[in-house]
């Protein structure tokens, strides 16, 4: 038996809410997985890029360390069982360490096919619980999950609650991505260990404020609530031109400009009046300091995982 599932990209943090807001993305990659004896060490991994670019820095090993595996055994494990000869595929179209949860997609996209492959023993809660065991924050998985504008909390009990919450079709999303990468680990690496009580104050009266800018559809709102001193701080050292095109877009009058998950990428949220001006600024600005990108407005997908 074979099972494909198909998993949307997400943008995580979306400026405040670091570690618990997330968005689903139209960008998707295609986990396949396949029970066989055709291995001899148990095995076989394939990763198909579409583009050579994803895959040129970055080496995802195609044995037992690999993430995807790790998530089929957990739930193979949920269920008491003992992982079979597998063959995965992994059809990549999400760019990889950009900032656009490729890793969570493919988590994702593996325990939802091993658990189809077994008869659905885990449910929706399990499963968002082994994929956050996994990927280690839930910002990324669970929207890649259940698609949409997701809030969601990992519990000390590793249970996810999460809730889903209408994202305005007014405001348009644009996804930045430098042709630099930036690991996620590297990223969390500059961050300290302890914060400021204002900062952390400052933090979570913005996320509240952001909650109420979404169920109002408050532009005006959502554009002081985007803000963030948790994070984007000391992040954005790592993201050349990052500074540059946020300080270009004031004029533009977008609504807000932040890192897109761990970064690199950047996300820029505007009125659709201004997508073009928006392209065209972030290419402009980062092509002044040398740095290819590719630039493009997506759409929210509000479905999550599918199975093909
Ligand atoms: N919330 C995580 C972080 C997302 O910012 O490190 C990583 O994609």
């Amino acid at each position: 038996m074979k099972v494909s599932v198909k998993v949307p990209a997400t943008t995580a943090n979306i400026g405040p809410g670091f570690d618990c807001f997330g968005m689903a993305l139209s960008m998707y990659n295609v986990v396949t997985l396949e029970e066989t004896v055709y291995p001899t060490n148990g095995l076989e991994i394939n990763i198909i890029s579409n583009s050579k670019d994803d895959l040129s820095a970055i080496t995802i090993p195609t044995d037992k360390s690999n993430i995807v595996y790790k998530a089929v055994e957990l739930l193979y494990n949920y269920t008491g069982q003992v992982v079979p000869a597998l063959k995965i595929n992994i059809k990549s179209n999400i760019p990889i360490a950009k900032g656009l949860g490729s890793s969570a997609s493919v988590i994702v996209g593996g325990i939802i096919a091993a658990n189809k492959l077994l008869g659905n023993p885990a449910d929706e809660a399990a499963i968002l619980s082994i994929a956050n065991e996994v990927e280690g924050h839930p910002d990324n998985t669970t929207p890649a999950m259940l698609g949409g504008f997701v809030l969601s909390s990992a519990e000390e009990d590793g249970s996810i609650i999460h809730r889903k919450i209408e994202w305005p079709d007014d405001w348009k999303l644009t996804i930045c991505i430098p042709d630099y990468e930036l690991a996620t680990q590297i990223s969390r690496s500059v961050l300290p260990e302890k914060v400021d009580l204002q900062d952390a104050l400052y933090n979570a009266k913005r996320c509240a404020l952001f909650i109420q800018a979404l169920h109002t559809k408050d532009s005006a709102l959502l554009k002081v609530a985007l803000d963030d001193k948790l994070h984007q701080p000391y992040r954005t050292r790592l993201v050349p031109g990052f500074d540059e095109i946020a300080t270009s877009l004031k004029d533009v009058e977008v609504l807000g400009t932040v890192l897109s998950g761990a970064g690199p990428s950047i996300l820029v949220i505007s009125e659709n009046s201004r997508v073009e001006d928006v392209k065209n600024t972030v290419k402009s600005t980062w092509e002044a300091i040398g740095i290819r990108s590719s630039v493009k407005t997506v759409d929210i997908d509000t479905t999550g995982a599918v199975i093909l």
